[in-house]
């Protein structure tokens, strides 16, 4: 089965409104794929949502990069999925290694995040990924799995779901995924979801690499029959942006 490759634009906690527009009208002006063929989201902070919104071109969709567990009420600082789904944004980003690591977002929590946007009308990029302590202890699939897993039991379907694989001793780092890693876990976790939800979903489930993602890796990542698009941070907010969107062609 075809899957559309995706890229995604996680802006992290960076910008002003001016660094924005500069960034959307790079954006804008760019010559990319049809995006029948590469699917692409950016996902600036909550508060530039509805500004990235209203100048972004059309073809390219935006992402929330976290969202509340719940229905919005008393809970100071959050944002819920029905003020994302008010603003018409459409996707969401949850799990990032970030929040699980930072803020002791737990499998089960994030689990919880991804059924209920998943319920609220929302598109979910979901993030896994093992510590270098983690990989080197030889516990990456074990890691990556109970994170997935954390997913599986709380959704039925798939099909709102990109999976996003980002090794935390990648992430800022520099220090990329060699192509044969990212093909090996993508690998690993593509059979994951053919034992445990059905070799439809493990079909048509895009499975994306996040972590020191650039123009220059891009290309070889992209190769791999596995790896089905990128997450990417830092080079994002940067032109060659739009030679990694380019880069399953
Ligand atoms: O969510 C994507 C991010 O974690 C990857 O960051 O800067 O290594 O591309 P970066």
């Amino acid at each position: 089965m075809a899957r559309k490759f995706f890229v995604g634009g996680n802006w992290k906690c960076n910008g002003t409104s001016d660094d924005v527009k500069k960034i959307v009208s790079m954006l804008n002006e760019a010559e990319v794929p049809p995006e029948d063929v590469v699917e692409v989201v950016v996902s600036p902070p909550y508060v530039f949502l509805p500004l990235v919104k209203s100048l972004l071109r059309s073809d390219f969709g935006v992402a929330a990069q976290n969202c509340w567990v719940r229905k919005g009420g008393a809970f100071t600082g959050e944002i819920s999925a029905g003020m994302l789904v008010n603003l018409n944004i459409p996707w969401v980003i949850l799990g990032h290694s970030e929040r699980r690591l930072l803020l002791n977002e737990s499998n089960e929590f994030v689990g919880d995040k991804v059924a209920y946007a998943l319920s609220q009308g929302l598109k979910v990029i979901a993030c896994v990924g093992e510590t270098l302590e983690q990989r080197e202890s030889g516990s990456t699939m074990a890691v990556v799995a109970a994170q997935t897993k954390s997913i599986a039991e709380r959704v039925s379907n798939w099909d709102d779901i990109v999976l996003a694989y980002e090794p935390v001793w990648a992430i800022g780092t520099g220090k990329v995924a060699t192509p044969a890693q990212a093909q090996e876990v993508h690998t690993e976790l593509r059979k994951w979801l053919h034992d445990n939800t059905g070799p439809e979903v493990a079909a048509s489930v895009r499975i994306i690499y996040g972590g020191s993602v650039n123009g220059n890796n891009c290309k070889e990542l992209a190769a791999q029959p596995d790896v089905d698009g990128f997450l990417v941070g830092g080079a994002s907010l940067k032109p060659e942006f739009i030679d990694i969107i380019e880069a399953s062609t």
